[in-house]
């Protein structure tokens, strides 16, 4: 993978960047779509790829494992030719899953051992055999095996949590750095920083994890409770000691606004199931704000989502008829919902690559924060 910065930004340290990897290059800052169980839920890869420029989305390793499982992808040929997505995959390694999806499990230095939330059978995720798992699925870039700390969470669990990541790592690295792919192509490795609220003990894991001297590095365990500010101080921090010529990816962030402080903090990649879950439930987002579009004030506005939007689902289906589809549950309400939201969220975050380019992000991104929470 290469990376290359092009534009880095004057009154913030938003950068405008590009990734070459071999399933295609992505232009940063990038919002990646959730893809948890090989599908962004509702949304068809043609849809993804030419109707709202998708470059890279997100497969689960959990939930992969898990179903289809592991033989099945192998057969395949690995994700890419399971689901017929072509551009770029990140796989998140369970990290994250095992702890909010399943209810029994142990943690120890071995790995975690935990029951399916699917049948109840019981299984065990190690740093190794989590890395050997994302080279059977064969994605781009594959995560490391970390612990996400909850929240709140206490100062000696997150430290003794934090070392043990770190010891996870290694074992990582060695795991991934002594087998091939699978696949013939290249795959890279992030690791996570961790360490709760805690400012010293995000530098000591920022410093920890650029030592490791991967090709990107991510910034975990935020966005789980904690107050906005508090996410953006420690971002804030972990940014400025890691290294710049490398993408930072901050893991499962988050509304509009959550993407635009953390654009102008330095990171280039973000996932978030929002836009997909929130459209599910009838929540839209748009420039001019947020709307429910349950709200019986839709009921008979026949104005299509978005007149001037260049998705021909926005220009084609009215507030009305989409408040009427979510509100029956039916599956065409989801789809459409879902699509604008991406859409939405994609836009966004090519205007502020746009903007950084430019040399006016600081200006657009005052003024876009401003609107964006609104309730329409
Ligand atoms: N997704 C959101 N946060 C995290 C995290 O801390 N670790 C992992 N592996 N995935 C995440």
């Amino acid at each position: 993978m290469k990376f290359t910065l092009q534009a880095t930004d004057k009154h913030t340290q938003a950068r405008a960047g590009i990734m070459e990897t071999a399933h295609g290059t992505i232009e940063t800052p990038i919002f990646m779509p959730v893809g948890t169980a090989g599908t962004v839920k509702a949304v068809h890869q043609h849809e993804l790829a030419d109707d709202i420029k998708a470059q890279i989305i997100l497969g689960n390793t959990y939930h992969l494992y898990l179903r289809p499982g592991l033989d099945v992808l192998q057969r395949a040929g690995g994700l890419h030719r399971f689901n017929g997505w072509q551009k770029p995959i990140l796989t998140d390694s369970g990290g994250y899953q095992v702890y909010s999806l399943t209810e029994v499990r142990k943690i120890r230095e071995e790995g975690v051992t935990f029951r399916s939330h699917i049948d109840g059978s019981k299984h065990l995720f190690t740093p190794e055999n989590v890395m050997d798992t994302q080279r059977v699925i064969g994605a781009d870039i594959v995560m490391a095996f970390d612990e996400c700390t909850p929240y709140p969470c206490d100062y000696q669990y997150a430290r003794r949590s934090l070392d043990m990541t770190h010891r996870w790592l290694k074992r990582c690295c060695e795991r991934f750095d002594a087998t091939e792919p699978l696949y013939g192509y290249e795959q890279t490795l992030f690791p996570i920083v961790q360490g709760s609220v805690y400012r010293d003990l995000r530098e000591k894991s920022a410093e920890t994890i650029a030592a490791f001297g991967r090709e990107g590095n991510a910034i975990g365990g935020l966005s789980v409770g904690e107050p906005a500010e508090e996410m953006y101080a420690m971002t804030e921090v972990v940014c400025r000691i890691l290294p710049a010529e490398k993408p930072r990816y901050l893991m499962g962030v988050g509304t509009p606004v959550n993407i635009l402080e953390n654009i102008a903090l330095g990171i280039d990649m973000f996932d978030c199931v929002m836009p997909t879950r929130n459209a599910r439930n009838g929540m839209l987002f748009t420039r001019q704000g947020i709307i429910n579009i349950k709200n019986k004030k839709w009921e008979t506005d026949f104005s299509p989502l978005d007149a001037e939007s260049d998705l021909l689902a926005d220009r084609v289906y009215s507030k009305a008829y989409l408040r009427h589809l979510i509100r029956s549950q039916e599956i065409l309400g989801a789809q459409i919902a879902s699509l604008h939201n991406l859409h939405f969220y994609l836009w966004l975050v090519g205007e502020a690559r746009a903007h950084i380019v430019a040399g006016d992000f600081h200006e657009w991104k005052s003024k876009m924060v401003k609107q964006l929470d609104e309730r329409l």
